[in-house]
């Protein structure tokens, strides 16, 4: 992997990253994060299905505090400062009721889908948006009664970015350092899969 460019890619997407350092003093309003949820809403699915759900708790909340009791050592140390936090879920069977939806194989394809729009709005708005895995799932499951037939996958911390002259030295370090991935020839293929298209 390597520090490639950003090239020509459009400013919100440019601009994205997964930093730490939020402002600690920044609330999210209604406003905004109904129109985080809408981006998420509108995104495609394997047949329609919307096969997502969402936990949202803002910073002082009583979901925000029982939520972040279950974060991982790694990231509690800026995951509480966000303005909010997102628990993303899919579906992963049918519910008991009659009428139920069924399931889609793609189920976590289309979470990611909408969490990824979701991401992009929040960039539209000049928020930053971070989405992790590190948390103890089965504990957020039960803790807020997630029901069999949906997987919580990862969760979305949201809000401003903060001053790093002000925050913690080693989040503000980590939010600089360089950024890698793997160039277009190893996972764009012509021909055959593992042949470079030579984009
Ligand atoms: C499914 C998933 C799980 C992740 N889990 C964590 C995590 O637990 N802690 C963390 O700090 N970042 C986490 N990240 C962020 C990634 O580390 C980050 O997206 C990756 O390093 C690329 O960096 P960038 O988003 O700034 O381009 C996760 C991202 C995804 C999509």
């Amino acid at each position: 992997m390597s520090t490639l460019t950003t090239g020509d890619l459009s400013d919100v997407l440019r601009n994205r990253r997964s930093l730490r350092v939020f402002d600690p003093a920044h609330d999210l309003d209604d406003a905004d994060l109904a129109r985080l949820f809408r981006a998420a809403q509108w995104a495609p699915s394997a047949g329609n299905s919307q096969p997502w759900s969402f936990l949202v708790g803002r910073r002082g909340d009583q979901t925000h505090g029982r939520f972040v009791a279950h974060l991982s050592a790694g990231n509690r140390s800026w995951v509480p400062t966000a303005s909010a936090v997102l628990v993303t879920a899919h579906q992963v069977a049918s519910g008991p009721e009659e009428d139920a939806p069924a399931y889609s194989d793609y189920a976590m394809y289309d979470l990611g889908q909408a969490v990824a729009m979701l991401t992009v709005e929040a960039g539209l708005l000049g928020l930053t948006a971070h989405q992790f895995a590190g948390f103890d799932h089965d504990a957020v499951a039960l803790e807020f009664g997630f029901p069999a037939h949906w997987r919580v996958t990862t969760a979305v911390a949201i809000g401003a970015y903060g001053d790093p002259a002000t925050a913690d030295p080693s989040l503000a370090e980590r939010d600089q350092r360089p950024r890698l991935r793997k160039p277009l020839s190893e996972f764009v293929f012509a021909g055959t899969w593992g042949a470079a298209a030579g984009l």
